[in-house]
């Protein structure tokens, strides 16, 4: 039986009838039959195991729990490869959602009702819906797509709204992968390697959560495989000696936190991670409310076979941006993805009337969203500027948006409103100069405004078998602390280093860390409020003000003090937004970024000035896990 998908029809537009019409046909069980990895055309078999299969991969679903329990590739370079099931056996291509209900926390997966067969020449889309929405409250249904004779799978899903009291901690799609074949991880090319084995994670002694020191000392975090956030197209894999496994992300405006947002990547039990959602470095909840729809995806699997790790991974690299060229992807047909109204911004972006030196990033939300790292509800398009300030950002819905700009030592945010979107237009916004704010003076400034705490000092963490880590991403340097400063940082302006003399965090006490962790590197626990000084000299008008602004890289559970020769001039006890991004101890350099301002009298200044910041209040034992990032700081006069 046959039937033409009439929801799909109604809401394309006029030029894709015709091609609709001949292509998208929609198929109860009657399709292409196949014949289980004889790989040798486009195929679908349906039932309770579907198999979905084309000349490169073969792939089993179970219907009722939408998993994937098989995964095979035509290798050709690797005949054994062919024969083995890539995956874990049983329902290890799966979906978990961390959620909230009424107040209960929750660990729900999809139950399956209805699989929906789309199939032309080029493409089967199998669409999986949600079932029993007693348990977990949303619309939810996911697709896998794949083309004649590609590599690639993709995945992607919907979800809509279905009633109040649902929140959401985490929703990620996983792949855990046979660890006979997949001995190695790449998550950007330099961070590559051999995968941590479950029995050495298994004697080793666990310090903090999923985070193992070996026996030769070295300490491995799933942390340390973080995507590196910047990045708004990424590759990360899992690889065997002749066959890879790539996830594409092509895109990422359905991102909850914005185009900074960190998150893991793929980690030992050979899992390879797609996260829709999740709360990793602060991001907060999901809360739908009437009316939400939001698509997550497509991402792509991508197979592929070759000589070796990096030579694999760079295929995957190159698959990604013919993948780019891609986006948005035509084969989506839900109106709420809206592959084919988009429309696009351009522009020349311009700070104190030339090119930013260093990276320039532009995002368009929605106009009510002031923090795109605190959005995780609305889209965010983002693009990075070229050297000349020439900036386009592809692939928007149309709607009314506000421009939010943010770049590598450039103080604040640039805010455009009112920025209009059409279907298939591109709006040109002409060149926007960004002109720094300024409040008088700089007098002095310690670190580079980036939201990145990196080109501080950073005491040594522990080794760790992944390489080419940068020292933040080792587990334990605030162990050291108290052995890399223990007077605190005392900076002198003009003299010392930020690379060498300031810290990339600031802990609440002197010895942050618990006391078995500070036992490992034989540091006995000492609960005094940390005390960091900047001297700076000074020899002009004490009339008017100064500025200070500090730029917080992230923060957990602390707040700052900060005194000018002895008078307090600034006492925050905590800040908005999350109470803890966990930055520090999941090995990362940023988390949730904040700006603080601080007026003072000029009267305050004198030839010789001590700036000094500690915890905001009476500190103890509690305080072991307390710290801000910084950022950077500065100090403006305004005569
Ligand atoms: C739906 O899930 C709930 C909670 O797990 C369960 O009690 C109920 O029996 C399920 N309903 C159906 C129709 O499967
Ligand atoms: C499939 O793609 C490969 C290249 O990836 C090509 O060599 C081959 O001819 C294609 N086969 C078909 C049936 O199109
Ligand atoms: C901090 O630096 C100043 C200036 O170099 C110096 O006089 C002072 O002794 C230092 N304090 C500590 C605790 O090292
Ligand atoms: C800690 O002290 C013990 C006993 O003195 C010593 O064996 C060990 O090597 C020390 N560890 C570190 C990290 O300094
Ligand atoms: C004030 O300090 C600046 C920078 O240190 C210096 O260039 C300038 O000559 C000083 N002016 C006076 C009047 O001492």
């Amino acid at each position: 039986m046959i039937e033409f998908s009439v929801v799909i029809m109604s809401k394309m537009s006029i030029k894709c009838i015709i091609a609709g019409l001949t292509l998208l046909l929609v198929h109860n069980s009657s399709g292409q039959q196949c014949n289980t990895r004889s790989f040798q055309r486009l195929c679908v078999t349906d039932g309770d195991n579907v198999v979905l299969e084309n000349e490169r991969l073969s792939m089993t679903i179970s219907k009722t729990r939408g998993q994937i329990s098989a995964l095979y590739y035509n290798s050709r370079v690797d005949n054994g490869i062919r024969s083995t099931n890539l995956l874990r056996g049983g329902g290890s291509g799966y979906y978990i959602a961390n959620i909230g209900v009424d107040g209960n926390s929750l660990t729900v997966g999809p139950t399956i009702a209805d699989m929906k067969i789309t199939q032309s020449a080029e493409l089967i889309d199998l669409a999986f819906t949600h079932r029993n929405t007693s348990n977990w409250p949303i619309n939810f249904e996911f697709h896998l797509v794949l083309e004649r004779n590609s590599s690639i799978f993709y995945y992607y899903s919907i979800h809509k709204y279905l009633r109040d009291g649902y929140t959401v901690g985490q929703l990620r799609w996983a792949i855990r992968a046979n660890a006979d074949t997949f001995k190695f991880y790449s998550v950007d090319g330099k961070r590559a390697g051999p995968t941590p084995t479950q029995q050495a994670i298994n004697s080793a002694q666990s310090v903090q959560d999923w985070t193992y020191l070996f026996a030769d000392g070295s300490v491995y975090s799933k942390y340390q495989q973080i995507s590196a956030n910047e990045d708004i197209n990424t590759v990360f894999g899992i690889y065997g000696d002749r066959i890879g496994l790539s996830l594409l992300q092509t895109h990422k405006e359905w991102v909850s936190g914005g185009p900074f947002k960190q998150d893991l990547t793929t980690h030992t039990g050979q899992m390879l991670l797609f996260h829709e959602h999740s709360g990793h470095y602060g991001t907060p909840g999901l809360v739908p409310t009437e009316g939400w729809a939001k698509v997550y995806g497509p991402i792509g699997f991508y197979l592929n076979d070759g000589q070796s790790l990096s030579q694999m991974y760079s295929d995957a690299q190159r698959q990604l941006s013919d993948e780019e060229k891609k986006w948005p992807y035509q084969f989506v047909t839900a109106p709420e993805y809206n592959a084919q109204g988009r429309g696009s911004v351009s522009g020349v972006l311009h700070v104190d009337g030339s090119p930013n030196e260093e990276w320039v990033y532009l995002i368009l939300t929605e106009p009510h969203v002031d923090d795109p790292q605190l959005e995780t509800a609305t889209y965010m398009y983002s693009a990075t500027a070229k050297e000349n300030g020439e900036f386009t950002i592809p692939a928007v819905r149309p709607g009314t948006y506000k421009l939010q700009v943010i770049a590598k030592g450039v103080v604040g945010k640039y805010v455009q409103n009112n920025i209009n979107v059409q279907g298939n237009k591109n709006n040109d916004l002409g060149t926007i100069n960004w002109n720094q704010e300024s409040n008088g003076q700089l007098l002095w400034q310690i670190g580079v405004p980036d939201r990145n705490s990196a080109e501080f000092k950073s005491p040594p963490g522990f080794p760790s078998p992944i390489p080419n880590l940068e020292e933040y991403r080792k587990f334990g340097t605030w162990l050291r602390y108290s052995i890399e400063f223990p007077n605190d940082p005392n900076f002198t302006v003009g003299v010392s280093d930020p690379a060498k003399d300031w810290c990339y965090f600031m802990p609440m006490i002197k010895t942050p860390g618990f006391p078995d962790q500070l036992n490992l590197v034989n540091v006995t626990q000492n609960i005094q409020p940390t005390n960091w000084k900047v001297r700076f000299d000074y020899n002009g008008s004490s009339e008017g003000t100064a500025t200070l602004t500090l730029g917080l890289a992230a923060r957990v559970r602390a707040g700052i003090r900060a005194v000018i020769n002895g008078q307090e001039i600034l006492m925050l006890d905590s800040f908005d937004g999350p109470v803890g991004d966990s930055a520090l101890f999941r090995q990362a350099a940023h988390g949730i970024f904040r700006q603080q301002i601080v007026t003072f009298s000029q009267s305050l200044l004198q030839e010789k000035n001590l700036l000094e910041f500690t915890p905001p209040g009476a500190v103890s034992q509690n305080h072991r896990d307390r710290m801000v990032m910084w950022d950077f700081l500065r100090l403006e006069v305004s005569n």
